[in-house]
C-alpha cells in the first residue's frame, strides 16, 4: 500500500491465496474488501493494508496469543512509518490486538477508539473495528451490510477532517 496513506486496515492473517501470492486480501474476502475500498471513494493503492500474523496459520485456524504475539512487532513498525488518521479493525484478532480489548466486535463497532501501542509518547491512533469481509460474506444480511457501511463512513468522515 500507499506509505502516505491516511487509512490503515488490518486483517488477521494470510489465507491461502496470500500466501501463494505474498499478497494480503487477494482471494474472496480480499475482493470484497477492494470493493468496500472503491465504494468508500478509494483505490486499493491509496490506502494501506496489513495483518496481524503474517504466515498462514495451518488450515486457517485463528492465530494464537502466541503466533500474534510473535508478529506484533513487525505490524507496530508498520503502523508507526505509515501513521494513518485512521485505523479499520477488520474482525475480532486485529481489534483485540490494537485495542488490547476482551469485548466483543459487536460491542465495539460503530465508534472510535484508540491505538495506544506505539512509542510511550507517540500518537494515539483512532480505530473502528468493524466486520471481517470474510464473516461479512458467510453472513450476508442487509442488517450486517448497513453495519459495516456505516463503520466505513465514519473511517470517511475521519479522513476527511
Ligand atoms: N483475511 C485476512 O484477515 N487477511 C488476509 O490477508 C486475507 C484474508
Amino acid at each position: 500500500g500507499d506509505p502516505d496513506a491516511g487509512l490503515m486496515f488490518v486483517g488477521e492473517g494470510p489465507g491461502r491465496n496470500e500466501d501463494e501470492q505474498g499478497r494480503p486480501f487477494v482471494g474472496r474476502a480480499g475482493d470484497l474488501l477492494s470493493k468496500m475500498i472503491v465504494a468508500m471513494g478509494l483505490s486499493r493503492e491509496q490506502v494501506y493494508i496489513a495483518n496481524i500474523v503474517k504466515c498462514r496459520p495451518p488450515q486457517n485456524r485463528t492465530p494464537t496469543p502466541h503466533e500474534v504475539d510473535a508478529c506484533s512487532d513487525y505490524l507496530r513498525r508498520q503502523i508507526m512509518i505509515i501513521q494513518p488518521k485512521a485505523i479499520v479493525a477488520l474482525g475480532a484478532p486485529a481489534t483485540k490486538f490494537l485495542l488490547d480489548s476482551s469485548q466483543s466486535i459487536g460491542a465495539l463497532r460503530g465508534s472510535w477508539h484508540k491505538y495506544e501501542g506505539l512509542l510511550p509518547n507517540g500518537p494515539a491512533i483512532d480505530v473502528m473495528p468493524t466486520f471481517h469481509p470474510a464473516y461479512l460474506l458467510r453472513q450476508y444480511t442487509t442488517d450486517n451490510r448497513k453495519k459495516v457501511w456505516s463503520d466505513l463512513q465514519q473511517a470517511m468522515a475521519r479522513l476527511e477532517d
